[in-house]
Protein backbone atom coordinates (compact mmCIF):
# COMPACT_ATOMS: atom_id res chain seq x y z
CA UNK A 1 0.00 0.00 0.00
CA UNK A 2 1.37 3.13 -0.84
CA UNK A 3 0.25 6.70 0.32
CA UNK A 4 -1.23 9.88 -0.23
CA UNK A 5 0.86 13.11 -0.94
CA UNK A 6 -0.35 16.69 -0.22
CA UNK A 7 1.00 19.55 -0.98
CA UNK A 8 0.28 23.10 0.27
CA UNK A 9 1.54 25.98 -1.81
CA UNK A 10 0.93 29.86 -2.28
CA UNK A 11 2.58 33.36 -1.37
CA UNK A 12 3.36 34.93 1.71
CA UNK A 13 0.57 35.37 4.66
CA UNK A 14 -1.72 32.74 3.18
CA UNK A 15 -2.75 31.18 5.79
CA UNK A 16 -1.27 27.60 5.04
CA UNK A 17 -0.02 26.82 8.25
CA UNK A 18 -3.28 26.83 9.63
CA UNK A 19 -5.27 25.10 7.18
CA UNK A 20 -2.38 22.27 6.96
CA UNK A 21 -2.79 22.10 10.82
CA UNK A 22 -6.94 21.80 10.42
CA UNK A 23 -6.58 19.19 7.59
CA UNK A 24 -3.73 17.02 9.58
CA UNK A 25 -6.35 16.76 12.17
CA UNK A 26 -9.16 15.86 10.26
CA UNK A 27 -7.37 13.32 8.42
CA UNK A 28 -6.15 11.66 12.16
CA UNK A 29 -9.75 12.05 13.21
CA UNK A 30 -10.20 9.46 10.68
CA UNK A 31 -7.40 7.25 12.13
CA UNK A 32 -4.77 7.42 9.33
CA UNK A 33 -1.20 7.65 9.81
CA UNK A 34 -0.24 11.42 8.82
CA UNK A 35 3.28 13.39 8.49
CA UNK A 36 3.14 16.96 8.87
CA UNK A 37 6.00 18.48 7.58
CA UNK A 38 7.36 21.14 5.43
CA UNK A 39 9.78 23.01 3.03
CA UNK A 40 12.36 24.03 3.05
CA UNK A 41 13.03 21.70 6.21
CA UNK A 42 11.37 18.62 7.30
CA UNK A 43 14.75 16.54 8.10
CA UNK A 44 17.62 17.56 9.88
CA UNK A 45 19.82 18.55 7.07
CA UNK A 46 17.08 20.29 5.02
CA UNK A 47 16.17 22.77 8.37
CA UNK A 48 20.26 23.19 8.27
CA UNK A 49 19.64 24.42 4.95
CA UNK A 50 16.18 25.74 5.85
CA UNK A 51 18.32 28.43 8.47
CA UNK A 52 20.51 29.66 5.54
CA UNK A 53 17.72 30.09 2.82
CA UNK A 54 15.38 31.90 4.81
CA UNK A 55 17.55 34.41 6.77
CA UNK A 56 19.43 36.98 6.11
CA UNK A 57 20.34 39.44 3.74
CA UNK A 58 17.82 39.42 0.83
CA UNK A 59 20.71 39.08 -2.08
CA UNK A 60 22.90 36.61 -0.09
CA UNK A 61 21.87 33.93 -2.27
CA UNK A 62 21.14 34.14 -6.17
CA UNK A 63 18.06 32.49 -7.39
CA UNK A 64 20.08 29.93 -8.81
CA UNK A 65 21.99 29.28 -6.07
CA UNK A 66 18.20 29.00 -3.91
CA UNK A 67 16.87 26.40 -6.77
CA UNK A 68 20.02 24.09 -5.91
CA UNK A 69 19.74 24.70 -2.06
CA UNK A 70 16.25 24.30 -1.95
CA UNK A 71 16.53 20.74 -4.17
CA UNK A 72 19.66 19.73 -1.93
CA UNK A 73 17.23 20.27 1.00
CA UNK A 74 14.60 18.33 -0.64
CA UNK A 75 16.54 15.45 -1.61
CA UNK A 76 17.49 14.98 1.77
CA UNK A 77 13.72 15.15 2.98
CA UNK A 78 12.44 13.05 0.07
CA UNK A 79 15.14 10.11 1.32
CA UNK A 80 14.87 10.45 5.17
CA UNK A 81 11.15 11.60 5.91
CA UNK A 82 8.24 11.32 2.25
CA UNK A 83 9.45 8.19 0.33
CA UNK A 84 9.71 5.69 3.93
CA UNK A 85 6.15 7.60 5.20
CA UNK A 86 4.58 6.62 1.76
CA UNK A 87 6.02 3.44 1.65
CA UNK A 88 4.76 2.31 4.71
CA UNK A 89 1.05 3.91 3.73
CA UNK A 90 0.86 7.11 5.65
CA UNK A 91 -0.17 10.54 4.32
CA UNK A 92 1.81 12.84 3.73
CA UNK A 93 1.12 16.98 4.35
CA UNK A 94 3.65 19.26 3.52
CA UNK A 95 3.78 23.13 3.79
CA UNK A 96 5.09 24.02 0.38
CA UNK A 97 7.27 21.73 -2.04
CA UNK A 98 8.37 21.83 -5.47
CA UNK A 99 5.84 24.91 -6.68
CA UNK A 100 7.69 26.77 -4.48
CA UNK A 101 10.39 26.46 -6.59
CA UNK A 102 9.04 27.23 -9.75
CA UNK A 103 7.38 30.16 -8.55
CA UNK A 104 9.56 32.17 -6.33
CA UNK A 105 13.14 31.07 -7.93
CA UNK A 106 11.31 30.57 -11.45
CA UNK A 107 8.37 32.86 -12.20
CA UNK A 108 9.91 35.13 -9.46
CA UNK A 109 13.62 34.58 -9.82
CA UNK A 110 13.99 34.18 -13.21
CA UNK A 111 15.42 30.46 -13.19
CA UNK A 112 13.93 29.15 -16.40
CA UNK A 113 10.77 26.32 -16.23
CA UNK A 114 13.74 23.56 -18.54
CA UNK A 115 16.32 23.86 -15.64
CA UNK A 116 13.88 23.46 -12.66
CA UNK A 117 12.21 20.65 -14.29
CA UNK A 118 15.17 18.62 -15.40
CA UNK A 119 16.43 18.89 -11.42
CA UNK A 120 13.21 18.04 -10.38
CA UNK A 121 13.17 14.90 -12.66
CA UNK A 122 16.53 13.80 -10.75
CA UNK A 123 15.38 14.52 -7.44
CA UNK A 124 11.39 13.97 -7.18
CA UNK A 125 11.23 11.86 -10.33
CA UNK A 126 8.09 9.83 -10.06
CA UNK A 127 7.28 11.41 -5.85
CA UNK A 128 4.95 13.81 -7.08
CA UNK A 129 2.36 15.16 -5.36
CA UNK A 130 -0.90 13.51 -5.33
CA UNK A 131 -3.06 17.06 -4.99
CA UNK A 132 -1.14 20.53 -4.83
CA UNK A 133 -3.67 22.89 -2.38
CA UNK A 134 -2.70 26.66 -4.23
CA UNK A 135 -3.77 29.20 -1.44
CA UNK A 136 -4.27 32.59 -3.59
CA UNK A 137 -4.35 35.90 -2.12
CA UNK A 138 -3.58 39.41 -3.05
CA UNK A 139 0.16 39.85 -2.26
CA UNK A 140 -0.01 43.47 -0.97
CA UNK A 141 -2.28 41.74 1.96
CA UNK A 142 -0.52 38.62 2.40
CA UNK A 143 3.00 40.52 2.79
CA UNK A 144 1.23 42.38 5.44
CA UNK A 145 0.21 39.71 7.30
CA UNK A 146 3.38 37.98 7.24
CA UNK A 147 6.09 40.59 7.96
CA UNK A 148 3.29 41.19 11.37
CA UNK A 149 4.71 38.01 12.76
CA UNK A 150 8.11 39.22 13.22
CA UNK A 151 9.92 36.54 12.93
CA UNK A 152 13.77 36.89 11.58
CA UNK A 153 12.59 34.57 8.51
CA UNK A 154 12.07 36.84 5.98
CA UNK A 155 14.63 36.97 3.28
CA UNK A 156 11.81 36.13 0.71
CA UNK A 157 9.02 38.44 2.18
CA UNK A 158 11.92 41.22 1.81
CA UNK A 159 12.26 40.64 -2.14
CA UNK A 160 9.84 43.59 -3.03
CA UNK A 161 5.64 43.58 -4.20
CA UNK A 162 6.77 43.15 -8.10
CA UNK A 163 8.33 40.04 -6.97
CA UNK A 164 5.62 38.53 -5.32
CA UNK A 165 3.26 39.62 -8.13
CA UNK A 166 5.10 37.55 -10.47
CA UNK A 167 5.41 34.18 -8.33
CA UNK A 168 1.80 34.48 -7.95
CA UNK A 169 0.72 34.63 -11.30
CA UNK A 170 3.11 31.87 -11.24
CA UNK A 171 1.06 29.84 -9.13
CA UNK A 172 -1.86 30.74 -10.49
CA UNK A 173 -0.37 29.48 -14.29
CA UNK A 174 1.01 26.13 -12.94
CA UNK A 175 -2.86 25.96 -11.06
CA UNK A 176 -4.62 26.42 -14.60
CA UNK A 177 -2.78 24.07 -16.56
CA UNK A 178 -2.74 21.06 -13.80
CA UNK A 179 -6.71 21.12 -13.01
CA UNK A 180 -6.73 17.75 -12.22
CA UNK A 181 -3.86 17.83 -9.54
CA UNK A 182 -3.74 21.38 -8.39
CA UNK A 183 -6.81 22.98 -6.53
CA UNK A 184 -6.98 27.18 -6.50
CA UNK A 185 -8.82 28.00 -2.94
CA UNK A 186 -9.53 31.95 -2.32
CA UNK A 187 -7.19 32.90 0.73
CA UNK A 188 -8.92 35.92 0.92
CA UNK A 189 -12.13 34.86 3.14
CA UNK A 190 -12.60 33.78 6.91
CA UNK A 191 -10.61 30.60 8.25
CA UNK A 192 -13.61 28.46 8.33
CA UNK A 193 -14.81 28.91 5.30
CA UNK A 194 -11.32 27.99 3.38
CA UNK A 195 -11.14 24.73 5.85
CA UNK A 196 -14.65 23.52 4.51
CA UNK A 197 -13.82 24.79 0.80
CA UNK A 198 -10.38 22.62 0.92
CA UNK A 199 -11.98 19.77 3.15
CA UNK A 200 -14.57 19.45 -0.35
CA UNK A 201 -11.55 19.55 -2.65
CA UNK A 202 -9.43 17.15 -0.60
CA UNK A 203 -12.68 14.70 -0.40
CA UNK A 204 -13.16 15.18 -3.85
CA UNK A 205 -9.42 14.13 -5.30
CA UNK A 206 -9.78 10.74 -2.89
CA UNK A 207 -12.95 9.44 -3.23
CA UNK A 208 -12.18 6.53 -0.08
CA UNK A 209 -12.65 9.65 2.51
CA UNK A 210 -16.29 10.61 1.23
CA UNK A 211 -18.72 10.25 3.40
CA UNK A 212 -16.23 10.77 6.53
P1 LIG B 1 7.34 29.50 4.80
O1 LIG B 1 7.45 30.92 5.26
O2 LIG B 1 6.08 29.19 4.12
O3 LIG B 1 7.73 28.50 5.85
O4 LIG B 1 8.44 29.31 3.62
C1 LIG B 1 9.74 29.74 3.73
C2 LIG B 1 10.15 30.63 2.58
O5 LIG B 1 10.86 29.87 1.61
C3 LIG B 1 9.01 31.31 1.86
O6 LIG B 1 9.33 32.70 1.78
C4 LIG B 1 9.03 30.71 0.47
C5 LIG B 1 10.44 30.22 0.31
N1 LIG B 1 10.61 29.05 -0.58
C6 LIG B 1 11.20 29.23 -1.83
O7 LIG B 1 11.55 30.34 -2.20
N2 LIG B 1 11.37 28.13 -2.63
C7 LIG B 1 11.02 26.86 -2.24
O8 LIG B 1 11.21 25.90 -2.99
C8 LIG B 1 10.42 26.69 -0.93
C9 LIG B 1 10.00 25.33 -0.48
C10 LIG B 1 10.22 27.81 -0.15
Amino acid sequence: MTGRFITFEGGEGAGKSTQVRALVAHLRDLGLEVVQTREPGGSSGAEALRELLVTGETGRWSPLSETLMMYAARANHLEQVIRPALERGAWIVCDRFADSTRAYQGAGGGVTPDLIETIDRAVVGETQPDLVIVMDMPPAAGLRRALSRGDDENRFESKGLAFHERLREGFLRRAATHPQRYRLIDADRPIEDIRVNIWAEVSDRFPELKGS
